[in-house]
């Protein structure tokens, strides 16, 4: 389904010949509903017989309506909910959480308010079975510097801006070198200075060889999956995927990127047809 089009080099990155990190096959998803009044007790199914690949470095950015099931696939993916068919990291099938896949969510408090910045970083370490205090610390500090918070090691997140909470659970999870980033929605409650601040932020992480990340990324807002995404999926009601297919317009896009135009219309126009 890739339709990038001649001269339309996709992006800085190009994962297609990289192997396959995450393989999500035949998923279905249904809720019981047997307990919502006026539902008629077959079942929600949110999600029928998904199938989709990610690649080592993809940038994955996921649009879609709301109530379509992007963070339910989110979540089976992360281990947080059962399903039928299959999912499996680097082959391994998986069907419960493991710090090979972490999750950053929209909510500012997604950290531990009792613990410091650092201590919330270190705590995925330490289940990881990282005890050297040294290496803890050593670990930490790195992920901080990258998300530009040296110096906040002894802060808790009730002294931090929201902007800055959302940078340390991009450290956390960039601390525990997951092989896959799940990122539902991370800036939607940012303001607009600050989402753009930090989306800059996270393609530059995105793209440093040193991190080796591979992310999914949703978001309802079409730019920010135009200027963040290597591939781009448009998923419908249902649970279908409408579109999936590499992003035709060159980093670093802006609004004034060639092609950026017509592509931010085209995605529009199947947003609002799924
Ligand atoms: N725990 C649950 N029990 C029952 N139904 C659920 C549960 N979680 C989600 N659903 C249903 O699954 C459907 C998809 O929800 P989901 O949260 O995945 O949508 P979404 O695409 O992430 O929407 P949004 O863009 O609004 O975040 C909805 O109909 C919702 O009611
Ligand atoms: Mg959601």
């Amino acid at each position: 389904m890739d339709e990038a089009g001649p001269g339309t080099a996709a992006g800085d990155v190009d994962a297609a010949d990289k192997p396959v990190v995450l393989e999500v096959s035949h998923l279905t998803k249904i809720f019981d509903d047997s307990q919502i009044p006026g539902a008629d007790g077959m079942g929600n199914r949110v999600i029928v017989d998904l199938s989709l690949q990610v690649r080592k470095n993809d940038f994955l950015c996921i649009l879609g309506p709301s109530g379509c099931g992007k963070t339910t696939l989110l979540r089976c993916i992360g281990g947080f909910e059962n399903f039928e068919g299959k999912i499996r990291i680097n082959g391994i099938e998986r069907r419960t959480p493991g710090t090979d896949r972490i999750m950053v969510f929209q909510d500012y408090n997604q950290l531990f308010p009792w613990k410091t910045v650092e201590k919330n970083i270190q705590y995925g370490l330490k289940l990881k079975g990282i005890r050297d205090k040294e290496e803890l610390r050593r670990l930490s500090d790195h992920a901080l510097e990258t998300v530009g918070l040296s110096g906040y090691q002894k802060y808790y997140p009730h002294q931090l801006s929201g902007g800055m909470k959302q940078r340390v659970a991009i450290a956390k999870a960039l601390a525990l070198k997951p092989e896959i980033i799940l990122m539902d929605e991370p800036f939607a409650a940012l303001d607009a200075i600050t989402r753009n601040t930090l989306q800059q932020e996270l393609l530059r992480i995105s793209a440093d060889q040193d991190w080796d990340c591979t992310i999914i990324f949703i978001t309802h807002n079409i730019q920010e999956a135009i200027v963040l995404g290597t591939r781009i999926m448009v998923m419908e009601k249902g649970g279908t995927i409408a579109v999936n297919e590499k992003n035709p317009i060159r980093r670093p896009v802006t609004p004034a990127s060639e092609g950026y135009g017509a592509y931010w219309n085209k995605l529009h126009a199947a947003l609002y047809r799924a």
